[in-house]
């Protein structure tokens, strides 16, 4: 569209030549030859540029531009003075009055038509940015509900993302499958609302089937007697087609179709697999949403997201048990060298062992800590090991030089099993088991607390069971004469350990 062009001189000459040189360029324009006029085209035509002479009748052209500005407060309309007056003097009072430029008579009309081609293309270019800044602030008000909602949106998501995070953590840092398995179900019902869920796992690698591992609201009796093929039907297919499945998908066929439609029937509506590098290990069925809504896609990314931090956790938990078990068997190899050539001792570690596992169950330790205890108390008299036989089963008092020996026991101890990565937490029991709190043990003579209290329960559990078994000089207490002594010695042995074995027995969870 053509732009158009309000010219006001008192000269009708200077308009004539003006005028005819703009239409020439394409311009619409219209004139005027005094302040007043010109403010009234001005109105009628809303023009896009005035030209202004600065000598009008009636109102001069400082004034007419004041009042064009009082009209276009956004200054979209440049305003050009011209002028045969000193150049500074009208320079100032046109910038003053809101003019953008001046041009002196006489003038060359090509420098006029650059400056108006300038200032329109400035102008548009200010009119494009203020609509697009209204409309943002338009879009910015309407939308203030739609941030609300998009802002609540992300705060989901970002709760999600921490809650994935946290149970990844949680999940790598469970070595209980059971608890996992807790872990894993319930952080899916809240996260998505399931109303039911299962999880089927290959229980033994050996094994070609998956059975029931666990699940919530669901029909466990029924679930229990059900084995999924791990090479046919639905386990095969998701793992060539990993992702989550809807069982009543009609792109099944045969046995994969069968197997769907059975567990639909259990009141399962999807099935994601649980793999780890690129095997099999569980195939994790939910029902629908409890408020019987459709799952989203958001839905399913979080349900992909916890399925793979379950899968490490139950690997990382897998690999863990079998660790520990070689841990065990190594321990018990170690425990029965030991007993061989003690005699006098044959079931004292494993009682020992026993008393400290049901005393930290008794006091309510955490699991990690109990385990250490466990080995430390198994291992607690491995430094025999490097104790002469000949003494071990001496039948007749020590002499100072034997005892010497007898008594490096935890410090030999110690240094066998310091350098076994799994058994390097277990060290201090085995090194602290004969100190007592008064300071009168050793080999170190670490006093009150300065011993751990892993170290204090296997030291109870190590003097009970001395205490309450026959030897060579002296005949056993039964178990209430060994609180009792045990009571007496109350510098020596942490009493409140005393009272969890005593405890023990009075459960009757330890006998005679
Ligand atoms: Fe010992
Ligand atoms: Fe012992």
């Amino acid at each position: 569209m053509s732009k158009s062009i309000l010219v006001v001189d008192d000269d009708p000459d200077v308009i004539e030549i003006i005028s005819e040189t703009l239409k020439n360029e394409g311009y619409l324009t219209e004139s005027a030859t005094d302040g007043d006029e010109a403010l009234r085209k001005y109105d009628i035509f809303n023009p896009d540029l005035v030209i202004l002479d600065v000598s009008l009748p009636s109102k001069d052209g400082f004034a007419v531009c004041d009042e064009i500005r009082s009209r276009d407060i956004n200054n979209d309309v440049p305003v050009i003075l011209i002028s045969g007056n000193s150049v500074s003097d009208t320079m100032l009072e046109g910038f003053k009055s809101g003019a953008q430029d001046y041009i002196k008579k006489p003038f060359s009309l090509n420098e006029v038509l650059a400056k108006i081609g300038n200032f329109l293309e400035q102008a548009d270019g200010r009119k494009n940015l203020r609509e697009q800044k209204e409309i943002l602030e338009d879009e910015l008000h309407k939308g203030q509900e739609d941030y609300k909602r998009v802002n609540r949106k992300l705060k989901k998501i970002i709760l999600d993302m921490r809650t994935l995070f946290d149970l990844s953590h949680d999940l790598n840092s469970l070595h209980d499958p059971e608890e996992l398995y807790h872990v894993f179900f319930l952080t899916i019902i809240g996260q998505l609302g399931v109303e039911s869920l299962g999880l089927f796992h290959i229980e033994d690698e050996e094994d070609d089937f998956l059975s029931f591992a666990g699940g919530k609201r669901v029909q466990e009796g029924v679930l229990k007697t059900i084995r999924l093929f791990r090479n046919t039907g639905l386990a095969k297919y998701l793992v060539d087609n990993s992702g989550v499945l809807e069982l009543k998908s009609s792109g099944l066929s045969g046995d994969v179709a069968q197997e769907a439609v059975f567990m639909k029937n259990l009141g399962f509506e999807y099935c994601f697999p649980l793999i780890i590098k690129g095997k099999l290990i569980g195939l994790f069925f939910i029902g629908g949403k409890i408020n019987k809504q459709a799952y989203t896609k958001n839905d399913f990314e979080i349900f992909k997201s916890i399925c793979n931090s379950a899968t490490t956790g139950i690997q990382n938990s897998r690999l863990y048990t079998e660790l520990q078990n070689t841990y065990l068997s190594t321990i018990k190899v170690l425990v029965s060298t030991i007993e061989a050539k003690d005699a006098n001792t044959r079931g004292h570690t494993d009682r020992v062992a026993n008393y400290a596992r049901l005393i930290a169950d008794e006091m309510g330790i955490e699991k990690e800590q109990k385990d250490i205890i466990s080995f430390g108390a198994a291992l607690h008299d491995i430094g025999k090991l490097g104790v002469y036989e000949n003494i071990l089963n001496k039948p007749s008092e020590l002499t100072e030089k034997e005892w010497k020996i007898v008594r490096s026991h935890p410090e030999v101890g110690a240094n066998i099993i310091k350098n076994l990565k799994f058994l390097e937490k277990a060290t201090d029991l085995v090194r602290h088991h004969h100190e007592r709190l008064d300071g009168g043990g050793y080999p170190d003579g670490l006093k009150g607390d300065e011993i751990s209290l892993g170290a204090r329960i296997v030291s109870v559990a190590d003097s009970f069971d001395a205490m309450t078994t026959n030897r060579p000089y002296r005949e056993a207490l039964s178990f209430p004469e060994a609180f009792e002594q045990l009571r007496m010695l109350d510098t020596k042995f942490d009493q409140d350990i005393v009272e969890n074995l005593a405890r023990l027995y009075d459960k009757k969870l330890i006998r005679e």
